[in-house]
């Protein structure tokens, strides 16, 4: 598909935000952008890249700096992954399918949410690379069984295991935009919200034309696929614990990742658990409010497990240079979250590729400017830390 001219006249990740506020109910472009509560941690979470400092070294040349990174025994020719992203159909049809497909030619990683729009197997259909599969327990044991099953069978390559989920965070943006009200069906408490899709006929046509209120077809009941608005009971009752971790690793073969971990303790009781790599999140600032900036944890994590395991990071992401400082703070890669959905809903499928090719842009600039030949040779040597940060390298 050709890329639209507006996708191509963005700059950065803030344009494809903007285009994706335009084209998108406010409903839809709040669930993307919103936080939990006062959105402390999500500012937090990006604000703290303004804190660390770039030391290049300049007069070193490095003409063609190389991205790849291998995570997991899998080689990616760009350090991050599109991070698991619930309901993303909602932004364009088929969006799971378009953002694993951009992802596959740009040679990026994708992690598919549970909690997706598309059947597991549609997606893993559309990727010409390794997808990973995000598991939450929604359902019970059984039905994340068979999920994970099908996860398998489909060629999913590694198991996603999200902790920080054991009830929705408190997103107030979707309370005032009415999701409640709309999730009942009932014309009466509906209308007061409804406005808001009329000022997006073509989003609303698309939209319906691709079947509406959807369900969640990887989450398979007794009685057919869980419905959208049983999402927030199901997590309550299913909250992951570390006992999980056994059944989940007889039940999946491959390598486990545990997404979520928030200090040095649960990385190290994940890796003890039998975690094959960690993710340091927050959840994008969604779960709970007032925890610190992912970025401010990195360092702790992977003095304590680095040498055990793979630290993996996101939260905050929107440049390239994020991605660096990550990289030079121990992680192996990272996980971009808002950034490819604010391209999604920019744009569909031309829209993730576009964000992914601003930050690649990003990246192989900065390295340049760095003065630093590939990604693996980042390390603290490139950062001026703020005061109280640990000062030694890991
Ligand atoms: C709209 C939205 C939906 C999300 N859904 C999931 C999900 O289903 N499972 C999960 O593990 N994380 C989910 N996350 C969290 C992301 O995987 C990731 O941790 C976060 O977006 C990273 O922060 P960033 O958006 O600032 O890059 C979601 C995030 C957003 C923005």
């Amino acid at each position: 598909m050709a890329t639209p001219r507006r996708v191509n006249n963005t700059v950065n990740i803030a344009d494809l935000r903007q285009l994706a506020k335009r084209r998108l109910p406010r409903i839809v472009f709040d669930y993307a952008d919103g936080g939990a509560e006062d959105e402390i941690t999500l500012r937090a979470n990006c604000r703290v890249f303004d804190t660390v400092t770039l030391r290049p070294r300049c007069a070193v040349s490095s003409p063609c700096p190389d991205l790849r990174t291998t995570v997991l025994g899998t080689t990616f020719e760009l350090p991050f992954l599109l991070a698991p992203i619930g309901s993303t159909r909602m932004f364009c049809p088929h969006g799971e399918a378009l953002a694993a497909a951009a992802a596959g030619a740009s040679g990026a990683g994708y992690i598919l949410s549970t909690l997706s729009g598309s059947p597991l197997e549609e997606v893993k259909a559309a990727a010409t690379r390794p997808v990973w599969y995000q598991l939450y327990l929604v359902g019970g044991h059984d039905v994340a069984r068979a999920g994970i099953e099908r996860a398998r069978k489909a060629g999913f390559s590694a198991l996603v295991v999200t902790i920080d989920t054991p009830v929705a965070g408190m997103r107030e943006r979707d309370h005032r935009n009415g999701t409640r009200q709309l999730l009942t069906r009932k014309i009466g408490s509906m209308l007061p919200f409804v406005p808001q899709f009329l000022g997006r006929p073509r989003w609303l046509a698309r939209f319906i034309a691709d079947g509406g209120l959807m369900n969640f077809p990887n989450v398979m009941l007794p009685g057919g696929p869980m419905a959208y608005a049983d999402v927030g009971t199901a997590l309550e009752q299913c909250a992951v614990a570390w006992q999980d971790l056994r059944w989940i690793r007889e039940a999946w073969n491959g390598p486990i990742v545990v997404k979520g971990v928030h200090t040095a303790d649960d990385a190290r009781r994940a890796v003890d658990a039998g975690a094959d790599a960690v993710v340091v999140s927050n959840h994008g600032g969604r779960q709970l409010d007032g925890v610190a900036a992912t970025l401010r944890i990195l360092p702790e994590v992977v003095a304590a497990v680095g040498d055990r395991t793979e630290v993996l990071f996101d939260g905050g992401i929107r440049r390239g240079s994020d991605i660096v400082k990550a990289l030079c703070l121990g992680a192996r890669a990272v996980l971009i979250g808002r950034a490819y959905v604010y391209g999604l809903g920019a744009a569909g499928g031309p829209g993730v590729a576009r964000a992914i090719e601003i930050l690649r842009a990003d990246l192989l600039r900065t390295l340049k400017l760095l003065g630093c030949a590939s990604t693996a040779e980042l390390d603290r040597s490139f950062l001026d830390l703020p005061t109280g940060w640990p000062a030694a390298a890991p």
